[in-house]
């Protein structure tokens, strides 16, 4: 290309690329596919290495990723976390063994080969063996101190199985299984879906709130240890970060570059059965000293390469739309399909979403379309193949009438899900029981969703409150049901009856109440008749309950057959008050935030404190909020404070308000 035009087209492609990097690293909202981003990175790459009088320091592709959000504290990486050469293909994994034998003179080495976790990258500080820092990976040199959220992280060792000290750097995941369940949630709540696990761990650790972190179930999968006396291979580096306590994922070492192909090919075939997302596989020189000889460009290390898999797509046929009925009466349109075989498991149903995307893609019955699992866990028709059209093609209608139960469908102006409105309707009983039993819910361990479908369809139960008058002999008549499982049941059944009242109010299912927001509610009300008696305004009062929230609550308890299922679990002997009555003291009805290091408590020794004296504490401030304590580095929510005109406290004004230490 001539200079002026290549001058003109490399500006174009910075500033999309600046642009669609703030989406994908700053908002976590990428709008782009990895494959459509990486086309212009490489397209920007060429033309500067065509014309490399015309690379800038500003350029995309001088740096290694987007900058921090605002609000947490920066940390700079004495060491950058850099990123890593990609190989597409067969040949660019041989042209790299051809790099790394020609830098070691063909000495004898060996490969080391990783996953690539698709999550968020995350480096560890460890201090005599206590973690002591979190912080994002940011743009390789200034991340984001997330300390407190990763904290919470169960497979993140607070403290070591040796007191040394060691960086320890790794992928923070979302499983899919967990990645599901935590879209469904948020589809009940109303709230934006995550597009694929990796978005949902990033925006579960850059959350500003902990609390709501600590409520999603993330991994840590380590990649890099920091110099250790008598490690000298990666091999042995994953070996002893094991032995701290880190938890570890198959690895592989070979010694010819054809072995590593064939694993490459192998895992690729194996990978939709894995219980997280990889994009694909790092191979890496083993040992440090080889490492260290071939060293690093700006960008990424010489010893290292990661070989990308193309997005698990496949071609197939819809042979049918059906609608599918959820808790809630939501309706969903799947696709079935023509059985395809999908980077190892064999698919047979696309989830469409809904109406309007259906019309979007103009998607018809017996089209070939693409469908695809990259990064979504359930697959979605990407789109349609329109050049197989034959003319044969069906328009999907959506059904007028429940396909379970048969009552009306209704979808509110404005939006996007239709629903069945028979609060009856078999397929809403069985979704409402399983969130009942969930172990999030009653927890009630015997009655798998195969046993409650059976329930339902018998009529052996309508509502959750018929599980407890079911007698042994009823579920003996049932398939795979023995004396001593029937029993099982019965016995698990009886064991839910006193769980706490926040348990009890999560599994009604009442539309916007998560468990948090249950436990909110059990911490202010006595039992659930005051609940149930409560008054919009009044539940409104409530910190951190909204005006959508408390509706959804009144709304609920408005209904005759909500109220019926209330009196017949308790009718059942169901616990419905709480564990004690709330405390009265100096703070009541007074609501604290608390923010930035205290001195003389942590934040949960502060928050009992205040609970103790009749307060409540929160994790966020609103106007609601009576008093933001504000220790060292506070933060946003010290700004917020000030915004909202709440009154901030130094650790010593809130030490003479509780009487102490004043
Ligand atoms: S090694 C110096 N190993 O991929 C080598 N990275 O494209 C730096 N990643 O930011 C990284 N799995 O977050 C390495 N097994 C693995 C990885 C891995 C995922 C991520 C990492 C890094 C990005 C680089």
């Amino acid at each position: 290309m001539a200079r002026a035009a290549a001058s003109k087209r490399i500006e174009q492609l910075r500033q999309e690329i600046r642009h669609h990097d703030h989406l994908y690293y700053v908002l976590d909202k990428p709008v782009l596919s990895d494959q459509a981003y990486d086309k212009l990175y490489r397209e920007l790459v060429d033309l500067e290495k065509e014309h490399p009088d015309l690379i800038t320091p500003d350029s995309p592709t001088q740096r290694v990723g987007g900058e921090p959000l605002k609000a947490f504290k920066t940390v700079t990486h004495k060491v950058p976390l850099m990123s890593l050469e990609k190989a597409n293909n067969e040949e660019e994994l041989l042209a790299f063994d051809k790099r790394v034998r020609e830098a070691l003179n063909n000495k004898d080495f060996d490969y080391f080969l990783e996953m690539k976790y698709d999550g968020l990258a995350i480096s560890l500080k460890y201090e005599n063996g206590i973690l002591t820092q979190g912080a994002t990976r940011g743009d390789g040199i200034h991340g984001e101190d997330v300390t407190t959220n990763i904290r919470t992280i169960k497979t993140i060792p607070l403290r070591l199985l040796k007191e040394v000290n060691i960086e320890v750097r790794g992928e923070v995941v979302l499983l899919n299984d967990d990645f599901i369940k935590l879209n469904e949630q948020r589809a009940d709540n109303d709230e934006p879906l995550f597009a694929n696990p990796r978005n949902a761990a990033a925006g579960s650790v850059r959350q500003l709130d902990p609390k709501i972190s600590s409520d999603r179930p993330l991994m840590f999968f380590p990649y890099y240890g920091s110099p250790q006396k008598g490690i000298q291979t990666e091999d042995k580096m994953r070996e002893y970060l094991s032995e701290l306590g880190f938890k570890l994922n198959p690895l592989w070492k070979y010694s010819s570059i054809e072995e590593v192909i064939k694993a490459v090919h192998n895992l690729e075939d194996k990978r939709g059965k894995l219980d997280y997302e990889i994009d694909g596989v790092v191979v890496k020189v083993n040992d440090f000293v080889s490492q260290n000889k071939m060293g690093a460009t700006a960008r990424a290390p010489r010893w290292a390469i990661a070989f990308k898999y193309s997005p698990m797509q496949a071609e197939s046929v819809i042979e049918d739309i059906q609608v599918q009925v959820g808790r809630t009466g939501a309706i969903t349109p799947v696709a079935h399909l023509q059985p395809v075989h999908l980077a190892g498991v064999i698919v047979k149903r696309a989830t469409l979403h809904n109406e309007d995307e259906i019309r979007r893609k103009e998607i018809r019955i017996k089209d070939h379309v693409k469908v695809q699992r990259a990064g979504e866990v359930i697959p979605e028709v990407v789109e349609v193949i329109k050049s197989k059209r034959t003319g044969h093609e069906k328009e999907f209608v959506m059904p007028q009438k429940c396909p379970v139960c048969g009552a009306e469908i209704f979808k509110p102006e404005g939006e996007a899900i239709a629903r069945c409105t028979n609060a009856t309707c078999p397929a809403q009983v069985m979704g409402r029981v399983r969130l009942f039993t969930s172990r999030e819910a009653m927890d009630i361990e015997h009655v798998g969703w195969a046993l409650i479908d059976q329930l339902v369809d018998r009529k052996l139960i309508h509502d959750a409150a018929d599980l407890y008058t079911l007698e042994k002999a009823d579920i003996m008549k049932l398939e795979r049901m023995a004396d001593k499982s029937a029993q099982n049941v019965i016995n698990s059944i009886k064991a839910s009856l006193d769980r706490p009242l926040e348990r009890l109010i999560y599994a009604l299912g009442i539309r916007l109440i998560g468990r948090r927001t249950a436990q909110l509610l059990a911490d202010h009300y006595h039992d659930i008749d005051s609940l149930a008696g409560a008054q919009e305004d009044e539940l409104s009062k409530i910190h951190e309950i909204g005006p959508k929230v408390a509706a959804s609550i009144v709304t609920f308890f408005k209904q005759k057959g909500n109220r019926e299922l209330i009196a017949k679990l308790k009718r059942a002997g169901v616990r419905v008050k709480g564990q004690g009555s709330r405390v009265i003291g100096p703070l009541s009805g007074k609501t604290f935030v608390f923010t930035g290091g205290l001195a003389n408590y942590t934040r949960t020794s502060a928050e009992e404190l205040v609970r103790k004296l009749g307060g409540s504490a929160s994790g966020s401030v609103s106007k609601q909020t009576d008093y933001v304590v504000a220790g060292t580095d506070p933060g946003s929510k010290y700004e917020k404070a000030r915004k909202l005109g709440v009154t901030i406290l130094t650790e010593k004004e809130f030490e003479q308000l509780v009487g102490k230490g004043g």
